[in-house]
């Protein structure tokens, strides 16, 4: 089973094509994060995890997932993470994560996708997007045809200091920095309420005809890039910013 966390559906594109080459399902976590229920998994099975990186490590929704499911022990996993140019210390915090688990760790591949994290950079244009997706393709398919061979992904090199720095640097850009305060919806807002079913996390309600964030924020960045009328602007970081649109777009 490929199992995936995406905002703005790049993790779904690459979960997506795994699994049709390795003739699995994909299968988005967001449902099971948002009814809370402990999915229940079958054993002898492969588990594929793709997730964006997230400051240099896995993004937090999918690491929390896992430690919070119950998968039969021993199970074979493999991680793929998408990421704008770097994945810094997700291989070893997947590697960690495998141990605590009790899964074999069968590798972490990194996947270029486009940039997605419109609060703190500049999109690119969809021209340059569409050429990054386009250069993804045959390293998803590299990285698909070894999990379906049984193979394991090349190791990462990753230095014990970096992890515990990536580590450190979480634990405070989570809570300072994913905040939700700055969101807001603009007078072009056409309450279509997408922004509500984008939300992987369930964190945006309707008041007034206008959306209204929660707390669980994981800044994924689907409300933003995605509303149809770019109505969504996160203080003055992104004023005047072209939005993402997604790995079809
Ligand atoms: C909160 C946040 C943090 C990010 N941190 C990193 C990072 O440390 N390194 C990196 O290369 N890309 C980073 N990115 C970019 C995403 O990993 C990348 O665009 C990813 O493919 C988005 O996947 P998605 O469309 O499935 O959500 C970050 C994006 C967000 C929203």
């Amino acid at each position: 089973m490929v199992l995936y966390f995406t905002g703005t559906g790049n993790s779904r594109f690459v979960a997506q094509n795994i699994a049709d080459i390795i003739g699995d399902k994909a299968v988005s976590i967001s449902g099971f994060i948002t009814k809370e229920e402990k999915p229940v998994f079958i054993a002898n099975e492969v588990y594929v995890f793709v997730a964006p990186c997230y400051v240099s490590s896995t993004a937090k929704a999918m690491v929390d997932f896992i430690m919070r499911s119950d998968f039969p022990k021993g199970i074979r996993a493999y991680f793929v993470i998408t990421s704008a140019s770097y994945m810094g210390a997700s291989a070893e915090t997947n590697k960690r994560l495998c141990l605590k688990k009790g899964f074999e760790y069968m590798g972490t591949a990194e996947v270029y996708m486009p940039q997605n994290y419109i609060v703190y950079f500049d999109m690119k244009s969809e021209e340059e997007n569409r050429s990054i997706v386009n250069d993804a393709i045959p390293v998803i398919k590299r990285f698909a045809g070894l999990i379906k061979d049984n193979k394991p992904f090349l190791p990462n090199k990753c230095h014990f200091g970096e992890y515990l720095a990536t580590n450190l640097a979480c634990r405070l850009f989570y809570p300072l920095f994913m905040k939700t305060g700055k969101f807001k919806a603009t007078e072009k807002c056409i309450s279509c309420r997408k922004c509500l079913d984008l939300c992987p996390l369930n964190n945006i309600s309707f008041n007034d005809g206008k959306p209204v964030w929660g707390n669980k924020c994981t800044h994924c960045m689907a409300c933003i890039n995605l509303c149809p009328v770019s109505a969504i602007e996160y203080g003055k970081n992104t004023a005047g910013k072209t939005r993402y649109k997604g790995p079809l777009s």
